[in-house]
């Protein structure tokens, strides 16, 4: 089953997803969440381990969100044909794989110590992430990384923010045998905690024709996914011609993101790149705050001689210092030190925080990070140099990001607006307005003694 990446594994150039135009409409558009419940945290008593919320309430979210019931079908406005490239032959989605994915993704009998689930760090009413900088799995082990949203991940090329899996399918095994997520010392200790219940083997029956396995669990979880599409935002209406959907600060800043911020640049968002990455691996300065790349990949290369199969890979990712190394681990391509895939941006106002290693809290922090370049290391992408924007700008373009979140979640998206805001209004660490302008170069400042 482990089978090793030597040669870069670069994705094909994006292929064209939709037909009609980017406004694609989604089911069950009336959803309003109940902002309390949103943000409940670990105290609350509706709240489940790790802070969750509990799983029969998130089941009861799904089915508000209206997803998860039916098979899986071309999203709306998507070519069929591009869709079906992200669509294994063997996994077509059928209701009863739709089913079982979703009894599988809220149960935490598939962890080791029964607390974590699939939807503990991919929390239904937390934006399908776990509003951690880390994420957190059995026995409150910390993991290296950010939990990123499972909303849309079928529209990326490649899964984790390294693209070491290439499908839902491989992705979704990963998690339940890795020591600091579910923590399952083999599939066969995984499968054994559901295999002989009744209600499983009738359901692995009729999704699968067979019984329960463990390849098949990773399949019955992609199908479940794979009807996450949330791709019905303000900004949608506005792409569609609708110039009122979105406010006069959002388009100021929709115009930024194309012109002068660049963010285009690797974010397209369009018709034919509907979620807003490229796809691809870039170091953008995030990882170089805390590390010494040189010594960190001679220590990676000399580790993936031995063994560089991909539960190695994900355990180096998720539990060592060459988790900053990103893309390299998987390549071992000296271009890729530091790199990590272009986030998609949709429902980018209720994932906080932000970055691979979480390590900005707002989308304020995130501006002023690209505002001044990064943080500069030898292997920062060309595409990542001072902005110069205004505090004005900055503000337009937050604005333009909040539009990007789908109705169904209207109500989270604008109390989280507020709430950020507040904490930008008395932290911004990342602002270096002199870099941005270019008062200063960077190496004068380390010169003199500055980060
Ligand atoms: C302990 C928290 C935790 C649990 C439990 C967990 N995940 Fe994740 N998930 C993460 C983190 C952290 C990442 C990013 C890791 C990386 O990229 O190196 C991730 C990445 C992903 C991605 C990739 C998304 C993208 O944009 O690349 C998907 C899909 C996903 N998880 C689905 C699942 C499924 C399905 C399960 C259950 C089998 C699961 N996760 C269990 C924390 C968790
Ligand atoms: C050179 C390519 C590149 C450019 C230009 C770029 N980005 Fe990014 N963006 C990335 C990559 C790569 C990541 C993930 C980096 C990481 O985690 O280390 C990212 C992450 C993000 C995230 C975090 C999403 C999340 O859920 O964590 C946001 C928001 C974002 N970018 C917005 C922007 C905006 C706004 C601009 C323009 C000012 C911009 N980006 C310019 C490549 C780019």
């Amino acid at each position: 089953m482990a089978s090793s990446t030597t040669k870069p594994a670069r994705c094909a150039a994006s292929v064209c997803l939709f037909v009609v135009s980017v406004g694609a409409a989604c089911v069950g558009a009336s959803f309003r969440e109940r902002t309390a419940e949103a943000q409940a945290g670990p105290a609350s008593a509706q709240s489940d381990t790790h802070g969750a919320l509990a799983m029969e309430r998130q089941l009861a979210r799904v089915i508000e969100l209206g997803i998860g019931k039916d098979p899986v079908v071309v999203p709306k406005g998507v070519s069929p044909s591009a869709y079906a490239a992200l669509v294994p032959k063997d996994n077509p989605g059928t209701a009863a794989q739709v089913a079982l994915g979703k009894k599988l993704y809220f149960d935490t009998r598939l962890s080791f110590d029964g607390t974590v689930a699939c939807a503990t760090c991919h929390d239904v009413s937390r934006g399908f992430t776990d509003r951690r900088p880390l994420s957190e799995g059995i026995d409150g082990k910390v993991g290296r990384r950010n939990a990123p949203t499972t909303l849309n991940a079928v529209f990326f090329h490649r899964q984790f923010w390294d693209g070491r899996a290439a499908t839902l399918e491989e992705q979704a095994l990963l998690p339940i045998t890795n020591p600091v997520e579910m923590g399952q010392p083999s599939d066969v200790a995984a499968l054994a905690k559901i295999k002989d219940e009744a209600e499983y083997k009738a359901m692995f029956q009729a999704a699968y024709k067979r019984a329960p396995n463990f390849q098949d669990v990773g399949r019955a979880l992609a199908a479940f996914e794979r009807t996450f599409v949330f791709l019905d935002a303000p900004f949608d209406k506005f792409a569609l011609g609708d110039a009122d959907a979105i406010d006069r600060d959002a388009r100021a800043g929709w115009a930024l993101f194309n012109g002068k911020a660049r963010c285009t640049a690797c974010h397209q968002l369009s018709s034919s790149s509907p979620i807003g990455t490229d796809n691809r691996f870039h170091n953008i300065g995030v990882s170089a705050r805390h590390r010494d790349f040189e010594g960190l990949a001679k220590k990676a290369l000399s580790m993936l001689s031995k063994d560089a199969s991909k539960e190695k890979q994900d355990k180096l990712a998720l539990e060592t210092d060459l988790s900053e190394l990103g893309r390299f681990v998987v390549t071992r391509n000296r271009s890729d030190i530091g790199s990590f895939k272009t986030e998609q941006l949709r429902n980018v106002g209720i994932t906080a925080p932000y970055m691979h290693d979480g390590s900005l809290t707002t989308l304020w922090d995130v501006i002023d990070h690209y505002n001044k370049g990064g943080e500069t290391n030898a292997y920062l992408d060309g595409g990542i140099e001072p902005l110069a924007l205004s505090e004005r700008e900055i503000d337009q373009l937050v604005a333009f990001l909040f539009s990007l979140t789908d109705e169904r979640f209207k109500d989270q998206n604008a109390s989280e607006y507020e709430r950020q805001k507040t904490v930008a209004s008395s932290k911004r660490p990342f602002r270096d307005n002199d870099r941005a302008n270019r008062k200063v170069l960077t190496f004068e400042k380390r010169l003199h003694g500055g980060k």
